[in-house]
């Protein structure tokens, strides 16, 4: 009896230091592209990669490291990694099985259509984007206990690396220093007691984030599992620190919080077959509608990024965005035509009226008519037994609506302005939309995030994702579209400059370093251009079969991500 008790205090101890033996946190440095044979994992920041890929290691498989690096960004990605938010997994088996989990945010019981408006019936943005009332019910512990049955070991091992950053901190970079200075006068605003965030001087690179509240917190739920988050201590602290501040989050919502497993997003685009997010992400359904709208065109012969292969995709995505902004919404709450948005016949109508060389328009672009009958993180992981995991998460805003829970020490979404809080009104990414997507108590509200598997003769070929608001699908079409039809090799198909079109605004959103002389030739055609920032954080896998050293594994160059793999 005592010998088999010690038996499993060493295991679960060793355990522990080998989850936590590979990071380093202070003292890192970013990689973009390895090119490795076994397994890799892509996140937005080295030390997550880190956990995830040291799970790995000691024989996890793609959920356990999923669910590792999870749980690390909500520590060293304060930006957007969360316990406060919520996210959606779609993942590929070895066993062949496929699944999409949801577990994102819902409005609290106490949300109402018109909860942001003001008395003269004006949206206020404001109050949906940040602050206490901005915060829906957070999903992603939910979640990723959801996924644990997927998983080879137990929570307190995949937490391990987490509570361990929290507890004895990390050294940030010169830029995260810079981005949460930039949030100071928020964190101060909002949040009366000290929080981990803010110090007395500002921030800057080299120095190292504590966060003991946090580390706390991580470990009440790794002790207690996922009611460790959704009562008790942590629940109580939820529902005090926001309904003393005016939000809305009882115990009862939280409490009620359930993550679902749905049937993903499937098609095959040019003979591989693609697996998506469904709703209450519009992602898979952008991705499967802006695909097919163009799969029988030659898009190799138009060429990368050539005025002709750009203008094609544009007027693919307004439409796609046409149908977004009219129809989607959580279809647990509405009815969405699902079926007739993806038909062929109705897609391949749909793109019929563009014409090749004059800008189209969106104010006559209206959504189809059916027949009857937009700060987020990615992570992408493939282990060695052929699992394949795309995750992407989200607080919404960078930091969220920027309220740290107190004594809780984390941040809380403001992902309520992902509902259409008023017909027409844009959302923060300038998504519009409609009753579809109006705000009802316990509903979810329209995500574009588009976590992507692409398998070829039924074996994993692409893991990808990325944030980016709105931009997601797009960034995540550009990306297949340069691998599959340009052939480009996966860090090209990252790092290429990118643009993007969403039906409204009628622009062409394009990043610097996209060809002067194309964006010449589209303006000519008579479209608007915009330069704007980065678009995206790509995270992305790319199996080569043949090759000996299989896998290449790239972390996008716009940011501090890094991927990892052996
Ligand atoms: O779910 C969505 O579509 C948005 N909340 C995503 C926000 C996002 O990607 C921010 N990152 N840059």
């Amino acid at each position: 009896m005592r010998i088999k008790f010690y038996l499993i205090i060493f295991v679960f101890v060793s355990n522990c230091l080998l989850a936590t033996a590979q990071i380093t946190a202070y003292q890192y440095e970013a990689q973009k592209n390895i090119t490795v044979s076994r397994a890799a994992v892509v996140s937005a920041h080295t030390l997550a990669s880190q956990a995830g890929e040291s799970i790995l290691k000691k024989g996890g498989n793609a959920i356990d490291a999923a669910i590792a690096t999870q749980f690390a960004l909500a520590v060293v990605y304060p930006g957007a990694g969360n316990i406060g938010g919520g996210g959606f997994m779609v993942a590929h088996l070895k066993n062949g099985k496929d699944f999409s989990l949801d577990y994102r945010e819902t409005a609290p019981a106490a949300a109402f259509k018109d909860m942001y408006l003001d008395a003269a019936g004006n949206a206020v943005t404001a109050m949906s984007q940040w602050g206490y009332k901005a915060c829906g019910v957070p999903g992603t512990v939910a979640g990723l206990f959801a996924a644990l049955p997927y998983a080879k070991f137990k929570m307190p091992v995949l937490m391990a690396p987490a509570i361990q950053l929290a507890e004895k901190g990390f050294v940030i970079t010169k830029e995260e220093a810079a981005s949460l200075n930039s949030a100071r006068k928020d964190f101060m605003d909002l949040n009366k007691e000290p929080i981990a965030f803010v110090k007395k001087e500002l921030w800057k690179g080299g120095d190292t984030l504590i966060q003991p509240q946090l580390a706390a917190t991580l470990t009440r739920i790794s002790k207690l599992g996922a009611s460790g988050f959704y009562e008790g201590a942590t629940a109580l602290m939820i529902q005090n620190g926001l309904q003393k501040n005016g939000g809305i989050i009882s115990l009862d919502d939280l409490k009620n919080y359930k993550a679902k497993f749905r049937d993903p997003i499937r098609f095959n685009y040019r003979g591989y077959q693609i697996i998506s997010m469904p709703l209450p992400s519009s992602g898979g359904i952008i991705l499967q509608q802006v695909l097919k709208m163009i799969e029988n065109k030659d898009v190799q012969a138009l060429q990368f990024q050539s005025a002709a292969s750009v203008q094609l995709l544009v007027e693919a995505e307004r439409r796609a965005f046409a149908d977004r902004a009219q129809y989607m919404g959580d279809a647990d709450f509405v009815q969405v035509p699902v079926k007739q948005l993806l038909e062929d016949t109705y897609l391949q109508k749909r793109i019929s009226d563009y014409i090749p060389g004059k800008a189209g328009n969106s104010k006559e672009t209206e959504a189809g008519i059916i027949p009857e009958h937009e700060e987020t993180t990615h992570i992408s992981i493939l282990d060695a037994e052929g699992n394949a995991v795309s995750v992407t998460t989200t607080l919404n805003g960078s930091y969220g609506s920027r309220v740290v829970i107190a004594g809780a020490g984390f941040i809380m979404n403001n992902e309520m302005d992902d509902f259409s809080i008023k017909e027409g009104v844009p959302n923060m990414y300038g998504a519009v939309g409609n009753a579809a997507n109006a705000i009802a108590p316990g509903k979810r509200m329209l995500s574009s995030m588009t976590p992507t598997l692409v398998l070829k003769n039924k074996k994993p070929f692409i893991v990808v994702g990325t944030p980016g608001g709105t931009t997601i699908p797009t960034s995540v079409i550009q990306s297949l579209v340069n691998i599959i039809d340009f052939k480009m090799n996966a860090a090209d198909a990252v790092n290429k400059p990118k643009f993007h079109h969403q039906w409204l605004p009628d622009v062409i959103y394009i990043e610097k370093g996209f060809s002067p002389a194309v964006a010449d030739s589209l303006r000519n055609m008579g479209y608007t251009l915009q330069t704007r920032s980065a678009i995206g954080r790509t995270e992305l896998i790319k199996i080569n079969p043949t090759q000996k050293k299989k896998i290449e594994a790239v972390a996008d160059h716009r940011g501090d991500d890094d991927a990892r793999g052996y």
